[in-house]
């Protein structure tokens, strides 16, 4: 599903060299016994998930897709990202799909809390509140404000019915507060951390809403587990995406720019972001996740990867298909001088631009480039992907001696801001 050119490089990585530290790292994997493998639940959750739940999450979905005009999705970091990447990519920008879905709890800005909240005001929502802690500061602030409004306008009794809570199974603010109003919750699992997240209730629930096959999610997910199973270096495409970006790393290379061809692709950048930063970056250790959306940014950044300063590699996810196809017309006076472009669909273009990038970056910039191609954007390839990506991650970390898991570091910032707050015990 998933084919990675590595021909674009520059450097030559003998992976032979990689292959017994590789195999004792996958066994550490499969049989939990490393660093933080309390969060390993997702290698398994493909084959293992909650069935009764996710029939649940189908009928609900239906449920919200019939009543409703508006989902919001009220989440951050992990609890929210992987929903947004999949659900942007499969949809689109800008879609008239129904019900249109809007997300909150990922920010504490009061012009952006305000605008949702006023466009709200006039539609029909329901809301998916996702926290695994159930404390998290920026998502309960602006649940407590959505619910306020929801209740306002529907009533207590009506509110209940159109708020699912995704927290979970026994602990926590968010489980408490939706046992007493008696919503209904999906469980995160307890061995599961919030960015390995996006297969679970975290990611489906606001994903089936969106009118997305998650069946066809999970199978991706679940043939990705297998594909990536085997520790070879010689057939696992994670794992040699893997080798790759360490190799990079040791060789002076400190930035991953993940590059995207498509602006509906562009969350997934920052889903990668999410998962490789919070994963690797500890002990003054990992690369710098960045993410660009091309051609746009060619006309920003484009002069610094080129000629810039040399400490990036590029990471890019092409995907073969577009969704939609638009052809440039036929002008007849040609002023613009577009016409040997006449009957050129916009995806060769985009393509043309893609190879043309790649050559400039690799051959003149001397910029190693990965490229991950998949063959289309479809529930079944996302789900494809997002495992592809979290089983690079794990391993990645594993190399570098992290624990891919934890993130004691995002603590202090909460630290301080509750001490400013005047927070009690802070
Ligand atoms: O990956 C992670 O663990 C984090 O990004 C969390 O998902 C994020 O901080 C939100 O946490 P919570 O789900 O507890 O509200």
């Amino acid at each position: 599903m998933i084919k990675l050119d590595l021909s674009h490089v520059i450097e030559k990585i003998d992976f032979t060299a990689y292959q017994e530290k590789v195999n004792a790292i996958n066994q550490m994997i499969d049989e939990r016994t490393g660093p933080g493998s309390d969060f390993l639940g997702w290698t398994t959750w493909p084959n293992d998930y909650d069935k009764e739940e996710v029939a649940q999450i189908k009928r609900d979905a239906s449920y919200v897709r019939q009543n409703f005009e508006v989902l919001v999705v009220c989440g951050i970091g992990g609890s929210y990202l992987g929903a947004r990447s999949a659900i942007d990519a499969l949809r689109g920008l800008y879609s008239s799909a129904k019900p249109e879905i809007i997300y909150l709890g990922q920010t504490f800005s009061s012009t952006y809390i305000h605008q949702v909240l006023t466009y709200l005001t006039t539609k029909k929502f329901a809301i998916n509140v996702i926290s695994k802690s159930g404390t998290t500061t920026e998502t309960s602030v602006a649940f407590r404000l959505v619910k306020e409004l929801l209740e306002q306008k529907v009533g207590k009794n009506e509110a209940r019915k159109a708020i699912f809570a995704t927290t979970d199974k026994a602990r926590g603010a968010l489980k408490t507060l939706a046992d007493k109003e008696g919503y209904q919750t999906y469980v995160l699992p307890d061995n599961i951390g919030g960015r390995y997240s996006v297969i679970t209730a975290v990611g489906l629930f606001p994903i089936a809403c969106a009118g997305f096959d998650i069946d066809e999610l999970l199978l991706g997910a679940k043939d990705a587990a297998q594909d990536f199973s085997n520790p070879n270096l010689k057939s696992n495409v994670a794992y040699q995406y893997a080798v790759t970006r360490d190799y990079l790393y040791h060789h002076h290379y400190q930035v991953e720019m993940f590059v995207l061809y498509e602006p509906q692709y562009t969350q997934i950048g920052e889903w990668c972001k999410q998962l490789f930063g919070e994963s690797e970056g500890k002990e003054g250790k990992g690369l710098l996740p960045d993410s660009a959306t091309f051609s746009t940014d060619l006309h920003s950044l484009g002069q610094f990867i080129q000629e810039g300063t040399h400490l990036l590699f590029e990471t890019v996810i092409h995907v073969d298909s577009s969704t939609y196809e638009v052809k440039v017309s036929h002008d007849e006076d040609n002023l613009d001088g577009l016409n040997y472009l006449e009957g050129k669909t916009l995806t060769f273009i985009n393509d043309k631009a893609f190879e043309g990038t790649v050559a400039a970056h690799e051959q003149e910039g001397k910029v190693p480039n990965i490229i991950i191609n998949l063959p289309k954007i479809d529930s079944y390839n996302i789900g494809y992907m997002f495992f592809f990506f979290m089983k690079t991650c794990a391993m990645s970390a594993y190399l570098l001696d992290i624990n891919p898991f934890n993130q004691p570091g995002v603590e202090i910032y909460k630290r301080n801001m509750f001490h400013l707050l005047g927070k009690k015990g802070y």
